[in-house]
Parts: structure tokens; C-alpha cells; sequence
């Protein structure tokens, strides 16, 4: 915050540091975020939950996002988000264990991928039911 010198202007920029910092933006960040800022806690809690990369929860230890968005959609996205949610969690949730965590979110600027999810912060490309399922047990998961 003191880099960009408390401006009000920076708030993307320091909710995306916040959170490579803690992990997760937490209530109490956000309203000390707010208050530096000296913007309205609204202000800075509608921004954190607008963009889809950041999270107001602790995530798991591997995090999955699938895109949802139309040209991911039509590709075969959901038939992706089943199979990942079949073998770990719902979307907006991470398994008790702590180790995966799924989202699903809309475009994600990467179309020609489709479909697309982002997985521990890297795209992958033209994703199947089969090759989420390889990753997952890659990863150890039953
Ligand atoms: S719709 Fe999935 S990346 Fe654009």
C-alpha cells in the first residue's frame, strides 16, 4: 500500500498482493485494506468478490477453476466440473482434507482453449472429464 502510496486507485493491485501474501482475503484484511485505502468497506468488498480470482476462503492445497463461459460451455465444460466435482467437491468449495479446491467462473480470455480451467494458477487447454481424472490422480485423490 505504501508503494502506491495508500491511493484508492490501487485497490486491485493490493487485494492481488494481499492475497499472494495471506492466501486468502480474509474479513478482517479487507476492512484494513479499506481503511488505508480510505475507501468504503462496500467499495472494497464488491471488488473482491466481482473478479473470480479472488477468494474471501481459505483454498486447498490444489485449486481448480473450470470455466463456464459460453465458448468453454459449449465445448464441454460441465461434463469437466462433474468429473472434478465427482471425485472431490462442489464448485465453491474445498474438501475437508484441505486439498482441492473447485470454482467455476466465466470466461477466462482463453476461448481457443476450450475448455479451459485454471489449475494451481496455470491454464490448461482443451480439458476432458479423462484428463481432469488423470490429474486427480496424479495428485493422490480417491
Ligand atoms: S469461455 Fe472459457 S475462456 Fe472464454
Amino acid at each position: 500500500m505504501s508503494r502506491h502510496h495508500y491511493s484508492g486507485d490501487a485497490l486491485i493491485e493490493v487485494l492481488h498482493t494481499a492475497q499472494e501474501l495471506y492466501g486468502f482475503l480474509s474479513p478482517g484484511l479487507l476492512k484494513s485494506i479499506a481503511r488505508k485505502l480510505r475507501l468504503p468497506p462496500s467499495r472494497v468488498l464488491g471488488v473482491a468478490t466481482f473478479y473470480h480470482f479472488f477468494s474471501l476462503k481459505p483454498k486447498g492445497e490444489h485449486t481448480f477453476v473450470v470455466c463456464l463461459g459460453t465458448a468453454c460451455y459449449v465445448a464441454g465444460a460441465p461434463n469437466v466440473l462433474t468429473a472434478l466435482e465427482h471425485r472431490s467437491t462442489k464448485a465453491g468449495t474445498t474438501t475437508a482434507d484441505g486439498k482441492v479446491s473447485v470454482d467455476g467462473a466465466r470466461c477466462i480470455g482463453s476461448c481457443g482453449l476450450a475448455p479451459a480451467v485454471i489449475y494451481n494458477g496455470r491454464i490448461l487447454a482443451r480439458v476432458t472429464p479423462e484428463s481432469i481424472s488423470k490429474e486427480l490422480d496424479r495428485i493422490g485423490v480417491e
